[in-house]
């Protein structure tokens, strides 16, 4: 199936900030905003991300996102380079958490730190620089985020309080005309879950339920964050948005031939 088309021209003259831009759905979108016009910055604390940069003449900043003074780095760099900031993603996280009876100190302070409080640090320390009106925050949330699912507690926790900062900032953040939305992927393929799509319990609990029955692309949710950083989105705030296939909300897991749905 052929991918939308960018649009060369709808982010022209717009300055994004994308987080763990270095691979899967950060490179993804960083491609995919760089086609539509705007200027980047990406982050990452791979040193891939120069790579990723050099590709579509981005500038780069290697960070690690937990870091406390993250945030006031992001935007000096921004500043910087392009005198303005108009949209940023916040996309880093790391995957892989474990069942809470699994969950030492160490593993939740990692899930917390790195998908919750960063994202919420960057972001306080970001958006005093946004352009007004017309600023974008885009999260990075999950389906783990939206409903219980075994053996990711740490994460999943952290996600739901990604969801729930994109609804509390786009009512403390509207009046000033800044548009805050998340995006609550389904399984994609990225780095982060190709060793679990070949485990055959992960597929037949997610990819085979999908009614579109595989997982999605990085570009799949590329797109989605491009409309949401556009003008086509203007009136769009405080969604989280699902981006699945359908697993979610409308699960089809596959029968043998002749197998009733209903008894
Ligand atoms: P990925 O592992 O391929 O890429 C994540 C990027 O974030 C990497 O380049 C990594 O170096 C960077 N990163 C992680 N921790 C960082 C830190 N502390 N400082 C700086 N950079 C850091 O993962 P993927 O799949 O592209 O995930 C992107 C986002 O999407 C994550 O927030 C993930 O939780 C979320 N997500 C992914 C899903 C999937 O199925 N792939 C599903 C739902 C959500």
């Amino acid at each position: 199936m052929e991918a939308v088309l960018p649009d060369p021209q709808r982010l022209i003259g717009r300055v994004a900030i994308v987080t763990g831009a270095a691979r899967g759905i950060g490179a993804a979108t960083a491609r995919r905003l760089a086609a539509e016009g705007a200027k980047l910055l990406l982050a990452d604390r791979l040193p891939d991300i120069f790579a990723t940069a050099a590709e579509i003449g981005a500038q780069a900043i290697a960070l690690d996102i937990a870091a406390k003074d993250a945030g006031q780095l992001l935007s000096r760099a921004a500043l910087d380079a392009f005198g303005r900031i108009d949209i940023l993603m916040n996309n880093a996280g790391i995957g892989g958490s474990k069942s809470l009876a699994d969950s030492d100190d160490d593993l939740i302070d990692r899930f917390i730190d790195t998908n919750l409080k960063a994202v919420l640090r960057i972001t306080r320390d970001v958006a005093p620089h946004l352009t007004r009106p017309g600023g974008r925050i885009i999260n990075i949330s999950s389906t783990l985020a939206l409903a219980g699912y075994p053996g990711t507690t740490a994460y999943a926790v952290a996600k739901a309080g990604v969801a729930q900062f994109t609804r509390q900032l786009a009512a403390e953040l509207g009046p000033e005309g800044i548009l805050v939305n998340a995006i609550a992927p389904g399984v994609i393929e990225t780095p982060m879950t190709e060793k679990h799509l070949t485990k055959p319990y992960y597929i037949k609990a997610i990819v085979e339920p999908t009614p579109l029955r595989r997982a999605g692309r990085p570009e799949e949710i590329a797109s989605v964050a491009a409309f949401l950083a556009s003008e086509d989105a203007s009136f769009v705030t405080g969604q989280v948005i699902v981006v699945d296939g359908g697993w979610l909300t409308a699960r089809n897991p596959p029968r043998e031939p002749g197998e009733e749905v209903m008894g």
